[in-house]
């Protein structure tokens, strides 16, 4: 059975763009595959850098997934910081990681273009995140497509440890959906945590409500025939309906006589219901972080067992061993 892993930082409240890029990807998988599934949080401390704020969101992000479906009987479900060997990998990771590498990364260079400080772990991240993959064997990683140099990264470092110190690590496959790449936020850009543009997966009605309404649209007139294609509004509508719900919306588009408005209040019902089996849940696990606790020490000591496996052939292999 393939190994699929993935993780998620907890940087903020989560919203549809990592639901579709990301969480409905891995919790479908769960049906056929062993799913490993970790929430980033030494990842999250190259921007997040107030304690509390970092150890609630660590409970949200858990909560949130837990309330989607991530099944943790049956999957590995864990707090990255709670395996700390993958910090040991990291170090040997480094060793054999040349500047370049890093130097060409665009996630680092977009991070800094916005504002974040250019620390030491923020250029390190991809080694980081290369450890994650590598230390439990995976073979496929779902990712948006903005991850998708950094699994390049996990790819070459794999390649070249077997190079240099014999066979050790599976070579993983990044599984980018292209339908679902990028989800645009309600600005028309990438929706981000880090660009405030994000509509939040498990929110009030009101909030919900009041988001959908700043979706930016173009000035035509109601009357006016408009292009789908070109809507952030349509892009964002159309995750939410099956072909005939795209073909129906297209059509009204195309016609004229379309109020915006109108798509906008359809849209707010439809993510309110595609979320509302879920609701229950999410608000439950909330108030109980002791519940939330336990599950997550029980999905570390499951991934802990792998790591330990991985880091001891590394010791070996490098020398550290003595
Ligand atoms: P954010 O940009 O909000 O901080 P993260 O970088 O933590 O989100 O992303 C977590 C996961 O969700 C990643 O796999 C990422 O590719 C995916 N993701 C985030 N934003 C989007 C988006 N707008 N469209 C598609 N996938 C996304
Ligand atoms: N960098 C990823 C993101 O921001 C999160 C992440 C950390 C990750 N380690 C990973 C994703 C390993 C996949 C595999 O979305």
């Amino acid at each position: 059975m393939k190994r699929i892993l993935s993780g998620i930082q907890p940087s903020g409240v989560l919203h549809i763009g990592n639901y579709f890029g990301m969480m409905e990807k891995m919790i479908n998988h769960q049906a056929s595959a062993d799913l490993f599934c970790f929430i980033a949080n030494y990842h999250a401390m190259t921007t997040v850098q107030d304690g509390p704020t970092l150890s609630k969101n660590t409970f949200d992000t858990a909560a949130t997934f837990l309330a989607l479906g991530i099944d943790p009987e049956k999957s590995t479900f864990w707090v990255q910081s709670d395996v700390p060997e993958v910090q040991d990998l990291t170090w040997a990771l480094s060793t054999i990681t040349p500047m370049g590498l890093l130097e060409r990364c665009h996630s680092y260079k977009d991070k800094t273009a916005k504002g974040i400080a250019a620390n030491h772990a923020l250029f390190a991240y991809p080694v980081l995140m290369a450890a994650d993959i590598l230390i439990f064997q995976s073979n496929v990683v779902p990712v948006g497509r903005d991850q998708k140099q950094h699994l390049e990264v996990a790819r070459d470092l794999a390649i070249k440890f077997n190079f240099q110190f014999g066979d050790t690590f599976t070579v993983p496959e990044p599984e980018i959906d292209d339908n679902v790449a990028v989800i645009p936020g309600v600005d028309g850009q990438k929706m981000s945590k880090s660009y405030g543009n994000t509509i939040d997966i498990f929110t009030t009605k009101e909030a919900l409500r009041q988001t959908i309404m700043t979706i930016k649209t173009d000035a035509a007139r109601v009357e006016d025939p408009k292009d789908p294609d070109k809507c952030n509004l349509y892009a964002i509508y159309k995750l939410f309906v099956d072909e005939n719900g795209r073909q129906e919306m297209r059509a009204r588009y195309k016609n004229g006589g379309l109020k915006y408005s109108d798509v906008k209040k359809e849209l707010t019902e439809l993510i309110w219901n595609k979320f509302e089996p879920n609701r229950a849940r999410y608000e439950e696990l909330s108030r109980n972080p002791d519940e939330i606790r336990r599950i997550l020490k029980m999905g570390a000591e499951k991934a802990r067992a792998v790591a330990k496996k991985t880091i001891g052939e590394v010791r070996g292999r490098m020398g550290l061993e003595y």
